[in-house]
């Protein structure tokens, strides 16, 4: 209960500084530093590992996503809507706060990460249980005694990439020099750094789009993204269409 005050006013904060409008920067500045300061254990964004999870309110929140990203997150529309299960915690719940306080910006999403949709609260918890799903690439043994009901549901967390065609070698080149280091070796993730392999081609070539425009930013990636050219680009996605394979 206290930790959820305690988000609950991270959340509030800069909202409520920024909708002094009439205020000066420099009042803003000051009224920050003045609050925040009485507050030095508050993170700037959600905290994950303090969370007291509730997987009910996750799986019942999926319900609003799953429309879009699908029951068991593994999204769908070609790639429009991304994969979220398996995702880092701390990763989906940046994303999730950045879209909130509009420093990721997506005409649909946008729609759906604001505080009346998404607490605080209610933050945490579908991020943690996105995380949490499980997805694999091939369809797992089944037996005669399988039901049909069953078989479609294991069938329905099957997820597999298509095979983009170009030039794999290249690609797994140009990932191991540029992008191994943050992404992991295998392109499945390190730390809350969120895999790219298992994720959409369409899907990832918009989000490098974004990063080389700028519309969106990570800082210690910018030198790694913004100097691709479309042929590394297209290299990069064949690799990671098979990388999981
Ligand atoms: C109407 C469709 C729609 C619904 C409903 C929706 N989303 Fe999304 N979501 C999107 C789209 C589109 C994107 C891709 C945004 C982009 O390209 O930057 C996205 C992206 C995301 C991402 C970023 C994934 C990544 O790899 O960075 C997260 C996290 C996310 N959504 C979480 C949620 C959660 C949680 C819910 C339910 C509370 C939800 N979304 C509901 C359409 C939707
Ligand atoms: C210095 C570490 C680092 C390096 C090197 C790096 N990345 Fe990243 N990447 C990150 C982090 C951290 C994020 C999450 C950004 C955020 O929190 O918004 C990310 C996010 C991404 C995303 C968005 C994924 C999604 O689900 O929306 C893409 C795409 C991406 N990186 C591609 C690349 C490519 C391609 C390379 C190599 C050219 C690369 N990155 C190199 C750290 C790195």
């Amino acid at each position: 209960m206290n930790l959820d005050l305690k988000v609950r006013t991270a959340f509030t904060l800069p909202e409520t500084i920024k909708s002094f409008s009439h205020v000066t920067a420099a009042t803003a500045l000051l009224l920050s530093v003045l609050l925040l300061g009485t507050l030095p254990a508050i993170a700037q964004y959600p905290d994950v590992r303090a969370h007291d999870y509730d997987s009910e309110n996750g799986e019942e929140i999926n319900e609003l996503c799953a429309g879009c990203h699908g029951e068991f997150g593994q999204g769908g529309g070609g790639g429009e809507f991304p994969r979220l299960a398996g995702l880092p915690a701390k990763y989906l719940a940046k994303q999730l706060h950045q879209f909130k306080i509009k420093e990721r910006n997506n005409m649909v999403m946008s729609m759906y990460a604001t505080d009346r949709e998404i607490s605080a609260t209610d933050l945490l918890d579908i991020s943690i249980y996105h995380s949490q799903l499980k997805l694999t690439t091939i369809m797992p043994d089944v037996t005669p005694e399988t039901s049909a009901l069953e078989k479609l549901h294991l069938a329905s967390r099957i997820f597999n990439v298509a095979r983009y065609d170009g030039d794999v070698e290249r690609g797994r080149l140009f990932y191991s020099k540029n992008c191994a280091k943050c992404h992991g070796v295998d392109a499945f993730g390190r730390g809350s750094t969120p895999q790219l392999t298992g994720q959409f081609t369409e899907y990832i070539r918009t989000q490098i789009g974004n990063f080389q425009a700028g519309t969106r930013t990570h800082k210690g990636m910018d030198r790694y993204i913004k100097p691709m050219t479309a042929q590394d680009i297209e290299a990069l996605l064949a690799f990671l269409s098979v990388a999981d394979d």
